[in-house]
């Protein structure tokens, strides 16, 4: 690793939805310009967890700090400063349906600056063509395909210079050249920008092409977190099971309790 500064660490991190335990008390470091993998299957808690980074979701207790500063108790307009060294790329895209795709990309310069439409035009056309989007800039999304949808979406994350990318599931619901092209700009960012990564996914060749480091999350806590060579080493079951695409193992075993148990109880 580069530089071993922590750029944003998730300390004792558990969040309750009623009485049910999401995220139990989980903790880890993501250093300056690395890409950090959360890795796990779905309803694991990797959506909570980056929600968290961003704000958007208050731990029920533990601490989030990003660029040295506590996030946990801050108000939401101080958070919407911290947000602006962010950008967050959304599981769903979430692209306004009323908008172009330049005036989504643009959108935050649009609200909040007095840059006129002309400028923020130009600077929406060189961000898409940085996604490798281009002649698009008048059509609305639902004219895009799914992969360009999420990558204009990537495009709009990326406006405002952010110093630190959150990624929802870049690759789910694409083809593999896509999903190819998404890898490459999220390594990109982090070559030729700087860009401090944090990517959710479930899909374990993206993981392995792109992470500096991955976390295991399974059942809202943490089973190992190293480099890819760690991680392919890393004697846990849960771990072994998930990166091996095994039918059988410790969290089938667990799916099964679950179900039996839910059938009691009806
Ligand atoms: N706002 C919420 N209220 C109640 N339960 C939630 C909420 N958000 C997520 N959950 C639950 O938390 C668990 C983890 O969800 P999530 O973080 O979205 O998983 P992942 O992104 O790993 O698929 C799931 O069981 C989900 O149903
Ligand atoms: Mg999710």
């Amino acid at each position: 690793m580069k530089n071993k500064e922590p750029k944003i660490i998730v300390k004792n991190l558990t969040k309750k939805f009623g009485d049910r335990e999401i995220l139990k008390n989980i903790s880890f470091e993501v250093y300056d310009k690395e890409i950090f993998v959360i890795m796990g299957g779905s309803g694991s808690g990797k959506s909570t967890t980056i929600k968290h980074i961003i704000g958007l979701l208050k731990p029920t207790s533990g601490q989030i700090i990003v660029n040295g500063v506590d996030i946990t108790n801050l108000s939401n307009e101080e958070l919407i400063e911290i947000r602006k060294k962010m950008g967050y790329l959304f599981q769903e895209g979430a692209l306004f349906d009323s908008l172009t795709i330049w005036e989504n990309v643009g959108f935050y310069y649009l609200e909040n600056t007095n840059m006129s439409p002309k400028e923020v035009f130009k600077l929406a056309q060189e961000k898409l063509k940085l996604v490798g989007l281009q002649g698009v800039e008048y059509l609305y999304p639902s004219e895009l395909s799914g992969g360009m949808r999420k990558r204009a979406s990537l495009a709009r994350a990326i406006a405002t210079n952010p110093e630190i990318v959150l990624y929802d599931e870049p690759n789910s619901g694409l083809d593999p050249v896509t999903s190819a092209l998404i890898d490459k700009l999220v390594m990109d960012l982090r070559d030729n920008l700087g860009v401090t990564s944090v990517v959710v996914t479930h899909d374990l060749e993206s993981a392995f092409t792109i992470a500096d480091r991955i976390a295991m999350i399974h059942k809202g806590k943490i089973y190992a977190i190293g480099t890819p060579e760690e991680i392919k080493r890393s004697p846990d079951p849960v771990v072994q099971q998930f990166i091996n695409r095994k039918a059988e193992g410790p969290i089938t075993e667990e799916l099964m309790r679950e179900v039996i148990q839910k059938a009691k109880v009806k």
